[in-house]
């Protein structure tokens, strides 16, 4: 870091949705806060996201406490939202769309009633639909879907607008924004409170904190006639479809253990494509405005990483989001706030359960490659 910055309460590294929603939230509460990125604001993973709301859809059974804060993060989303809007003017396009799970065969639909029974065990809202019935919600569906589940209570925004409307909040809180400003050495910031929301790179920000980056490619696609296609996020083995509203869709995402590799592969988009035209035939009509690949910022549990570091009083740590990043930005904005002013909330993503002697090394070394 070259640039010479003024003494602030906090200094938060990163400027995704984490570290932006995070630093607004400290401003709000009086703290000075200044927000360091080496790139463009909004420029890393958050940009990439396909913005799915989707506490229901990624429910796992191993997963209760990211469930739980899921939910609750999906709960707060749209006062989040409106009051995004009403301090900037920017529509974050949030979408109570709904979501519908699909199966084209018998052994998905296998996989969709087990994906209904766990969540049916959770206490989750869910319908199975037989293809005739989820044809009657989306009509472009492929006559062979056999089983659908819907999941009313998933829903999306769109991450560009997110990021643009955070920016634009922090501006007018009074955060000092800069972007272009890469930090290697934490001790050189003059700031009381250092907030790590570096992303899938906060693993080379200190030691111990296993943060590994999981690649994931995706399609920005266009229909020039406008919206129609769906009008729910589809989601299907191998990936997802989320409109927009507007006849843009988001077609999306790979999962793949690659290192910081963010290469957009020919199998990759074929991939992508095959999937959702064997559901929804007519994506192949859209127009490509985009391919691209983002990093998530991956954890041993899956769960993202949020509090002070046990070691050193100075550093909180706001990351590990992994494929909940853009859903969890309201509650993890309220939890660093919190943590920033004296408050040490409960909850089961502190960074403790990662520094003992169990520390999953490994990944600690895949982040720093
Ligand atoms: P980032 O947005 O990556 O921000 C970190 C910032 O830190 C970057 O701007 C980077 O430049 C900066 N930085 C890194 N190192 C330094 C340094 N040394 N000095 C200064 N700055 C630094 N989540 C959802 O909730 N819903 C979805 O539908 C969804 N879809 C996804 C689809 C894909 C394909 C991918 C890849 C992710 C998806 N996610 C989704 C996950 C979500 O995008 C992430 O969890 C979230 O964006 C993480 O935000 P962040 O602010 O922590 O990281
Ligand atoms: N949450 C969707 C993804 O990470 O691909």
């Amino acid at each position: 870091m070259t640039t010479q910055l003024p003494h602030a309460d906090v200094a938060v590294v990163g400027g995704g949705v984490i570290g932006l929603a995070a630093a607004w939230r400290a401003r709000q509460r009086g703290l000075e806060v200044v927000v360091l990125d080496r790139g463009d604001l909004g420029a890393g993973t958050s940009r990439a996201a396909a913005g799915m709301l989707a506490p229901v859809g990624e429910a796992d059974a191993q997963e209760r406490g990211l469930l739980a804060c899921n939910l609750e993060s999906a709960r707060r989303w749209p006062a989040f939202a409106q009051e995004l809007a009403d301090v900037t003017g920017v529509d974050v396009g949030y979408r109570a769309c709904g979501t519908l799970l699909l199966a084209r065969d018998r052994d998905e639909a296998e996989h969709v009633e087990r994906e209904r029974a766990l969540r049916e065990r959770l206490g989750l809202r869910v319908e199975r639909l037989l293809g005739s019935q989820a044809r009657r919600r989306e009509s472009a569906l492929a006559p062979t879907l056999r089983l659908a589940l819907a999941l009313p209570d998933d829903h999306a925004v769109e991450p560009v607008r997110v990021v643009a409307a955070l920016i634009e909040a922090c501006t007018r809180a009074g955060v000092h924004l800069h972007p272009q400003t890469p930090v290697d050495d934490l001790s050189a910031l003059d700031a009381d409170r250092v907030v790590i929301a570096a992303g899938a790179w906060s693993g080379r920000l200190g030691a111990g904190v296993p943060v590994r980056p999981v690649k994931g490619q995706a399609l920005r696609l266009r229909d020039p006639a406008g919206p129609g296609l769906c009008e729910h996020v589809l989601r299907f083995e191998g990936g997802y479809l989320v409109p927009r509203g507007d006849g843009r869709y988001y077609l999306g995402a790979t999962m793949e253990e690659r290192g910081f590799d963010t290469a957009v592969t020919a199998l990759g988009v074929y991939e992508l494509l095959r999937e959702a035209a064997e559901l929804l035939p007519g994506v192949l009509e859209l127009e490509l405005d985009e391919a691209f690949a983002g990093l998530r910022p991956g954890t041993p549990d899956n769960a993202p990483i949020v509090g002070t570091d046990p070691r050193d009083e100075r550093v909180v740590w706001a990351t590990g989001h992994f494929r909940n990043g853009i859903l969890l930005c309201p509650v993890t904005a309220d939890l660093v706030a919190d943590e920033l002013t004296g408050a040490r909330p409960e909850h089961a993503f502190r960074p403790e359960r990662f520094m003992n002697d169990s520390t999953d090394t490994t990944a600690t070394e895949s982040a720093r490659a």
